[in-house]
C-alpha cells in the first residue's frame, strides 16, 4: 500500500514532532522515481538545474521554460514527497509576474514553490500565498544575486547581516511561508533563526541546528567528480562508477570485435 502524499502542512508538523527533514533536489522521472523511493518528504526542481544538469556557470541564465519542461518530467513519477519548484531568476519582479509564473510550475505538477529573497520580495511572497500557493522562503546567499554579491559567501557573520537575515526569515514566516531554506549562513545565525520560527528552517552550508538539510542531488551522489564543494560531503561516487562502467562496456565491445576479426 502506498503511504500518504506528503503536504506542506506535514512538512511543518515535522519540526513540531522534532523531526529532521532531508531534502533532496531532483530534475527528471527517474531521479524522482528513485528518491521517493527512499522516503524522502521534500524534492526540489531548483534552479541549480542549469548548473548541474545544463551546465551553464550559474543559474541565472535558467528560464520559465526550462524550469517547465523539467518540473513536468519530475511530475510523471508522482512522488509521494512534496514536489517543490524554483521560481528562476527575473520571473517575479512583481506580484502579479509572480503568481502567473508559479501557476505555470504548478500546471506542470509543481505542488510548492520557492523564490529567492526575504523583505525586498515580500509583495510577491504575499501574493503567492495569498493565491493559495504553497510557499518555501529562501535566504541567506541567494544565488540569482551571485553577479551583484560577487560570489559565494557566507552570510550572517556581521551583527547587520546577522539582524537582516533574523528579520527576513521572520517577515517570510509571518507573511505563511511553511519552510524557509537558509543557504550558507552562518551556523550561529542558522540556530537562532531555528530556535525563532515555528516552522521548519532546512539548511545548505548552514550547520547542523537546522530542522532540516537540503542538498544538490549531483553533489551528495557524487555525480559532479570536478567539483569540490565544503558544504558537501558526496556519499556515493556514482560520477566514478559511471566512468568505469562506460570503460567496461567498451572493453566488451573492443574485445567482441578482436574476436570476430580473428574468425
Ligand atoms: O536550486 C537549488 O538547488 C536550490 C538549493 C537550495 C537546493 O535552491
Amino acid at each position: 500500500m502506498h503511504a500518504a502524499k506528503v503536504t506542506p502542512d506535514q512538512i511543518r508538523a515535522m519540526k513540531q514532532r522534532g523531526e529532521k527533514i532531508a531534502a533532496l533536489t531532483t530534475y527528471d522521472y527517474p531521479t524522482t522515481r528513485l528518491l521517493d523511493e527512499a522516503g524522502l518528504p521534500l524534492l526540489l526542481v531548483g534552479d541549480s538545474l542549469g548548473m548541474v544538469v545544463l551546465g551553464m556557470p550559474d543559474t541565472t541564465g535558467v528560464t520559465l521554460e526550462m524550469m517547465e519542461h523539467h518540473v513536468r518530467a519530475a511530475a510523471r513519477a508522482c512522488p509521494r514527497a512534496l514536489l517543490a519548484a524554483d521560481l528562476p531568476a527575473n520571473t517575479y519582479e512583481t506580484p502579479d509576474q509572480a503568481v502567473q509564473s508559479a501557476r505555470r510550475l504548478m500546471r506542470a505538477g509543481a505542488e510548492a514553490i520557492k523564490a529567492e529573497g526575504g523583505r525586498a520580495i515580500l509583495p510577491q511572497v504575499r501574493a503567492l500565498i495569498g493565491a493559495g500557493i504553497p510557499y518555501i522562503g529562501h535566504i541567506g546567499m541567494l544565488p540569482q544575486s551571485v553577479h551583484q554579491e560577487g560570489g559565494y559567501h557566507i552570510k550572517g557573520r556581521t551583527e547587520d547581516e546577522r539582524h537582516c537575515l533574523l528579520a527576513d526569515a521572520e517577515a517570510l514566516a509571518h507573511a505563511g511561508a511553511f519552510a524557509i531554506v537558509l543557504e550558507l549562513v552562518s551556523s550561529p545565525v542558522a540556530a537562532e533563526i531555528t530556535r525563532r520560527l515555528s516552522i521548519p528552517t532546512i539548511g545548505i552550508g548552514s550547520g547542523p541546528h537546522c530542522d532540516g538539510q537540503i542538498l544538490v542531488t549531483h553533489d551528495l551522489m557524487g555525480l559532479l567528480p570536478w567539483l569540490h564543494l565544503r558544504h558537501a560531503q558526496p556519499l556515493a561516487q556514482l560520477g566514478r562508477q559511471i566512468i568505469e562502467t562506460a570503460r567496461q562496456w567498451q572493453q566488451q565491445i573492443q574485445a567482441r570485435s578482436t574476436s570476430a576479426n580473428v574468425s
